[in-house]
């Protein structure tokens, strides 16, 4: 019998790593900005677009919609003056819900747009009811059909949108579909995140007439009309995030270069708290960790609080620290999934409701282990990287969905990582 093959990182522990390694493009700019084209006809370029599993989604949910989309290198060239088709099927969205940016911008140009539900989530309570509501504040019919929400409107009218929650995803879309309505559209409590910030440059680049992106209150005036533009993405913040405790959890010393250091702030002030040495010079950083490090206390919350998507990474770190640390994840509900893995290693964990209590400074000795998201799988590579023997970490798929080159960048920094080829087929 042929056994299977799954993608994994096989990681020896125990090197530390130095030398340089550049961020890339960001994803969660990337992702809403490419959706963004849809609010224009002209020819769009955007550069320092990551090669990533989940931006090749973007592009095809792009495609389906009828837009033409050529790719060279960082750089991505997307055309919707023929965009013919509303309908985001069921297979790409439940792939990647960032798939519902669709909704805002075809809603915005074509009065309509079907878009599958991301699974498991009953409408009206999480996870798009915040889309669904500010875009009903500005006009938008939905009907749920097979799966579908089918939404329509005759032309979007400008509205006064107060978000539960900062949503980043709920504020691109209303964002995203205000550019073209009629009048003024206010988002409160809007989601302050630098991709947020990126999204209002690049739409302001096309003609849109937005202002307070960055702050808890966007500005929207609609206009008539947008065109196509240039736009270069902003900096991974989690990329640059999880090179820097890379850096730390190793006891390396790493120049992270191309990074944003003011989207850096809420996770470096976390580090420097827990003896970690950073010298900030232009974009570059140079992250040296030769000491034990402190425990700390880390709260997740919208920016600029201590990015959620940062939890499983820093979690790992302070399995190395020496005393116990307190984790609080505020933002999703179940974000604790890499904890059963990380006790597999030998961490010394324990959860409760929202709350991780971290008793740092035992062993973590590598063995095999599942990546169960994105960011968790990211959090397991950095463990492994610090732990004894040898680390698997199988479902990597998940990881390749925000990490371009991942086991290519931790190598040239001295890590010892491979991810095996699948064998090739027999004649
Ligand atoms: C984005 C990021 C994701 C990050 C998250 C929080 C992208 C592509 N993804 O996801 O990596 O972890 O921000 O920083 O940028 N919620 C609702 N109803 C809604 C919308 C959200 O209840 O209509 C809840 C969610 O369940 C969650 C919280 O609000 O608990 C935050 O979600 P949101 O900020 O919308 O996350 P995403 O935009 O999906």
């Amino acid at each position: 019998m042929t056994e299977l093959f799954k993608p994994c990182y096989r990681i020896q522990g125990g090197r530390r790593l130095t030398g340089l390694v550049d961020v890339n493009g960001s994803k969660n700019a990337s992702l809403p900005i490419m959706a963004a084209c849809l609010l224009n006809a002209g020819e769009n370029v955007l550069r320092n677009v990551p090669d990533l599993a989940d931006v090749a989604i973007m592009a095809r949910v792009l495609e389906t919609l009828g837009a033409k989309i050529k790719r060279e290198d960082h750089t991505m060239i997307i055309d919707t003056s023929g965009v013919n088709n509303f309908e985001t099927p069921f297979e790409l969205m439940n792939q990647m819900r960032a798939s519902i940016y669709v909704m805002g911008p075809l809603l915005a140009r074509y009065g309509r747009a079907k878009v599958a539900m991301p699974g498991g989530c009953a409408i009206g309570s999480r996870p798009v009811d915040y889309h669904i509501r500010g875009l009903q504040q500005m006009g938008v019919d939905m009907e749920i059909e097979q799966g579908y929400m089918d939404t329509r409107c005759k032309g979007l009218k400008g509205a006064h949108v107060f978000l539960d929650f900062p949503s980043v995803g709920a504020t691109a879309n209303v964002l995203m579909a205000a550019t073209l309505a009629q009048g003024a559209t206010i988002i409160e409590n809007a989601a302050e995140e630098p991709h947020i910030v990126d999204l209002a440059w690049f739409l302001r680049s096309i003609g849109a007439r937005v202002r307070g992106a960055g702050t808890k209150t966007i500005h929207i005036e609609g206009v008539g009309k947008l065109h196509g533009a240039e736009h270069d993405m902003i900096p991974d913040q989690i990329e640059a995030g999880t090179f820097i405790v890379a850096a730390a959890i190793t006891q390396g010393s790493v120049t992270v270069r191309r990074a944003c250091i003011r989207d850096l702030k809420p996770i470096l002030v976390k580090l420097e708290e827990a003896g970690v040495t950073i010298k900030e010079s232009g974009n570059e950083l140079k992250v040296t960790a030769r000491r034990k490090l402190k425990p700390l206390t880390v709260t997740t919350l919208p920016h600029p609080g201590f990015p959620t998507d940062m939890q499983p990474q820093i979690m790992a770190l302070l399995t190395r620290a020496d005393g116990v640390s307190i984790i609080r994840e505020t933002v999703w509900e179940n974000r604790y999934t890499h904890v059963a893995e990380l006790l597999r290693m030998g961490a010394d964990i324990k959860t409760q409701g929202n709350t991780a209590i971290v008793v740092g400074g035992g062993k973590l000795v590598g063995c095999e282990v599942n990546a169960p998201d994105l960011r968790a799988g990211a959090g397991l590579v950095l463990a492994g990287l610090a732990a004894q023997d040898t680390t698997t970490v199988y479902d990597i798929e998940h990881v390749d969905r925000g990490y371009e080159a991942f086991d290519k960048k931790l190598r040239a920094l001295g890590a010892e990582i491979t991810r095996p080829a699948p064998p090739k087929d027999k004649p």
